[in-house]
């Protein structure tokens, strides 16, 4: 059995405080601990104590080399992400891997956990690398804007070759530890002993010193480094940080590689810096704290999930959920609607596999998780139920009274209503702390956001349900209080509205959804109209006409255009002409008419828009309505606000949100563009907190 002799720290901390590096002796190796929870991640205290420990092995001459290994979970998950927003404190990490590299012994990484970004840099400056079998290795940088810093890009093709760390460095893909053996990151994948015995085993058998550095890049041909970087740069869509990450990874064959690593360094130190790498940081650290539930409820086991309603949700819910491999009975009254969801099912199943999404090998395996049947009394022994059938209080009303009394006690009963009242359907039931809701977002496959609602009587545990569900099955998990629309619904209804009163201020649909698109939304919301069809939304404007207020703001061009048979892409026109076939669709002559015709008649002054000032009122309209939902209490912060608008909505998470794109203005500009959506709303606006909002993004 191998001794550990814990020697003093070589960086012990103020008085009491655990040091974040460590240095142990077993014999003749030194092992290196770093110790820095809960990922280990490289921060001023770990890089400085790294430095002393190499100090302390090289200086003793009873050791002959030394072994990093990380305490915990993890070999280390990179660069301290909270440092990146201001000067990074010296020592910084380049000085930590020169010292590796420079000093006399071999050093090697063992690495359990993840060794991703600073912490695959870290392993790579070592000697030799040696893994358990389920670690993860890869350089992340670019997925927060920035690329590699620390020599990732100079040391990793040394290893591999160009193309494949074009591959990982510009996707920032993980790898598993035999995939990482086989290209050459990873020298051992150890097995059938512990990480450290193993490692100490490898090491002792080092003849000296491996400076991956100094090694020479493999030779490739022209032409499959010329694909690499074709694919990558398709990939990367015209980001900065992918084109900067080919560039650096190419200068690795062309560029002494002290200089390469000073242009790789400068690059990471400008990208690092810039408002991209901020945004994509903020989103970073807002989606860990997303699925964090107050309080120390437990999800109730889930086993087999009851989805009620085969149609476009349920199917795709049904779906997702057997894309995890979670069991699933799939309900639905007629044989020809559940053959029809089959289909459905079937369709989302390949579509997952086709983009590595599935847990199963092949859609038909992941499909052998759903069994159909046409009567809710099949779902007697289910552990979670889904209920996702025509949006109508009376129709979900009498399902979830009967799913009530079908059920079993311990069982929790989710409604994915996107509108309708959750406390009110929970009362139903006779069992409210059961109910939760979960509103999926269209198509349920593609959408990464998945509202988890709290009703008035929810237990915890149900709500904690929701969380365990969203996780396992994928999708992003943002929890929110009862109101109608939720908290994307409620803003977007709020947006859209005020793009229909520019409407009939002199603004056309395709000057909007330009505008929008340059706001940060991957579509307009006219074209976002066309896409979905224009019906749903007219038919809940009709069911509400005699609850409105007359004083209310009302554009009726949307209600017009529908009349006219124009629902959307599936009519052929809608807001645009799609008779051309596919694309973009054309702007309409008929609808310019028919709106400038309608501003006319209401009255309203006609002006031509600049896009600063249409950006504004939205920007404007969203905040307040944030500031609202925050306030009431719906949503938990301004970050999770901005997760729903970027997860749900298609804005840009290399802009952060829209919360997060106001904290970049002044007080004085935010204020103007609320002030701007309040005058146009006119009757029935509420002033909400936005300063306060804004405060809560905490830059
Ligand atoms: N820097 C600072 N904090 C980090 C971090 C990093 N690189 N990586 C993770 N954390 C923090 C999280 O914010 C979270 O903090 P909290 O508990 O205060 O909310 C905590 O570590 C745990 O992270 P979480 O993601 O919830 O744990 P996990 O076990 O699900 O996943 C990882 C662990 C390492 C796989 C995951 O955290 C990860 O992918 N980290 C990012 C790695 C990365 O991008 N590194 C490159 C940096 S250049």
């Amino acid at each position: 059995m191998t001794m550990i002799d814990s020697s003093p720290s070589q960086n012990s901390g103020a008085a009491g405080e655990p040091s974040a590096v460590r240095l142990e002796t077993d014999g003749d190796l030194a092992f290196i601990v770093i110790d820095n929870p809960p990922v280990n991640a490289s921060s001023v205290a770990v890089r400085s104590g790294l430095l002393d420990a190499i100090e302390g092995m090289s200086a003793d001459p009873n050791i002959k080399a030394g072994i990093i290994i990380g305490a915990g979970s993890t070999f280390v998950a990179g660069s301290d992400i909270k440092e990146f927003g201001r000067a990074l404190p010296p020592p910084e990490l380049p000085t930590v891997l020169a010292a590796i590299e420079a000093c006399p012994k071999p050093i090697a990484a063992a690495i359990h956990g993840a060794a991703l970004g600073g912490g695959l840099e870290l392993a790579l400056a070592c000697d030799a690398r040696i893994a358990l079998a389920d670690a993860i290795v890869g350089l992340p940088e670019v997925t927060l804007g920035m690329i590699p810093g620390a020599g990732g890009t100079q040391r990793l093709p040394r290893l591999t070759g160009i193309a494949k760390a074009l591959d990982l460095v510009t996707s920032g893909r993980r790898i598993g530890a035999r995939e990482a053996a086989k290209l050459g990151i990873i020298d051992h994948v150890v097995e059938g002993t512990s990480l450290r015995d193993g490692a100490a085993e490898f090491v002792r058998a080092l003849s000296g010193k491996r400076v991956v550095a100094e090694l020479s890049v493999p030779y490739e041909p022209e032409e499959t480094i010329a694909a690499a970087e074709q694919n990558a740069l398709k990939s990367g869509r015209g980001r900065e940080a992918v084109a900067e990450a080919v560039k650096a990874v190419k200068n690795a064959a062309v560029l002494p590689v002290r200089e390469a690593l000073a242009e790789e360094r400068a690059t990471f130190q400008r990208l690092r810096n810039s408002e991209e790498a901020a945004a994509l940081r903020y989103n970073f650290f807002a989606e860990r704290q997303a699925g964090k539930l107050d309080g120390s409820a437990k999800a109730r086991a889930v086993k087999t999930v009851g989805v009620v309603g085969a149609g476009t949700m349920g199917a795709g819910i049904a779906a997702v959920c057997a894309a995890a491999s979670l069991d699933v009975i799939l309900v639905d009254a007629s044989a020809a609607s559940l053959e029809a969801g089959k289909g459905r099912v079937t369709a989302a199943l390949t579509d997952l596999h086709r983009v590595g999404k599935l847990k199963a090998a092949s859609a038909e395996e992941a499909a052998g998780h759903v069994a159909y049947a046409n009567d809710i009394a099949a779902l007697a022994g289910v552990d979670l139920i889904i209920e996702a059938v025509f949006e109508d209080m009376q129709v979900k009303t009498g399902v979830l009274q009967r799913l009530a009394t079908t059920v079993r006690a311990d069982a929790v009963i989710a409604t994915n209503t996107s509108y309708l009242d959750l406390d009110q359907l929970a009362e139903a039931t006779n069992r409210p702390q059961d109910v939760i809701g979960l509103h999926f977002f269209a198509p349920v496959h593609r959408m990464r956001l998945l509202e988890v609602v709290r009703g008035a009587k929810s237990d915890p545990a149900a709500l904690a349900t929701g969380v365990w569900l969203a996780k396992t099955i994928g999708k992003l998990p943002i929890i929110a209080g009862v109101c109608e629309g939720f908290i994307g619904n409620r803003i977007y209804a709020k947006y859209r509205a005020q793009c229909e009163f520019m409407l009939e201020e002199g603004a056309l649909p395709r000057e909007l959804d330009t505008a929008m698109e340059d706001l940060g939304f991957s579509m307009g919301p006219f074209a976002v109209s066309d896409l979905s069809g224009l019906d749903i939304a007219w038919a809940m404007r009709k069911r509400k006409a005699a609850t409105r207020d007359p004083r209310e703001r009302y554009v009726g061009i949307a209600d017009q255009i529908c009349e006219m048979g124009r629902l959307g892409r599936k009519t052929g026109a809608g807001w645009y002409d799609y008779s051309a076939g596919s694309g973009r669709g054309a702007v309409d002559p008929v609808v310019t008419e028919l709106v400038q015709a309608e501003s006319r008649k209401q009255g309203r002054p006609q002006k031509a828009f600049a896009k600063a000032e249409m950006q504004g009122r939205v920007l404007g309209t969203i905040l307040n309505e944030a500031a609202l939902l925050l306030a009431e209490g719906i949503a938990r912060s301004a970050a999770e606000i901005d997760l729903v608008l970027v997860n749900g909505f298609g804005f840009s998470k290399f802009r952060g949100g829209p919360i997060f794109q106001a904290s970049r203005k002044t007080p004085a500009e935010v204020d103007a563009m609320v002030e701007a959506a309040a005058q146009a709303t006119g009757f029935g606006f509420r002033r909400g907190d936005v300063a306060s909002l804004i405060a809560g993004v905490g830059n």
